[in-house]
């Protein structure tokens, strides 16, 4: 896994428009280049962010998978990951959320990481669930879980 750089715009840029991200739901709309360029930018310099490219070693190298990301706030961060559509149900996604956890609680003094997760989606709750996190008590809403990992 690595952090992504100015130079990873093109290739987030591609699935974040890709068919599979947007059908996902959570962001269902294509941004433009425009857009992303502002957004990508930002939130790779950021201090407040981390901006991971879980990768895979293949012979031919090493293949970006996916994206996962943390957003720190005061105590906590909120994460969000997504592998592209050829990677997943392999275990891959689960083993890329865990290490982005243990890498976003050695590089911040949070307290715990928060996600929001649809309550269709069943393979995001058992990821999670895998890497530690559970329902969190002091959030609920009707149309989003919200689940939290605090610091061990
Ligand atoms: C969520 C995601 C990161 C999980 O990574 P992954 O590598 O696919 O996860 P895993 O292969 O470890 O599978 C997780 C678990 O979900 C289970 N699962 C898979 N599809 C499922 C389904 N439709 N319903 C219920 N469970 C399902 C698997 O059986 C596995 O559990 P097990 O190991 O006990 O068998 C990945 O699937 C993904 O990127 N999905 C699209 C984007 C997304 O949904 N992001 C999360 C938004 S909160």
């Amino acid at each position: 896994m690595r952090l992504a750089t100015a130079a990873d715009l093109p290739l987030v840029f591609a699935w974040r428009n890709s068919d599979w991200i947007v059908s996902l739901g959570t962001l269902n709309r294509k941004v433009t280049l425009a857009e992303h360029t502002a957004w990508f930018t930002r939130v790779v310099a950021s201090p407040d962010w981390l901006f991971y490219i879980p990768t895979l070693t293949t012979s031919a190298g090493d293949v970006p998978i996916g994206t996962v990301r943390f957003a720190r706030t005061l105590a906590a961060a909120e994460v969000s990951i997504y592998l592209q559509r050829d990677y997943i149900g392999q275990g891959l996604g689960t083993r890329a959320l865990r290490l982005g956890c243990e890498m976003a609680f050695a590089a911040w003094p949070i307290a715990q990481i928060d996600a929001e997760i649809l309550p269709t989606n069943q393979a995001s709750v058992a990821s999670f669930s895998k890497v530690g996190f559970v329902p969190n008590p002091t959030k609920t809403d009707a149309d989003i879980l919200h689940y939290v990992l605090p610091r061990t």
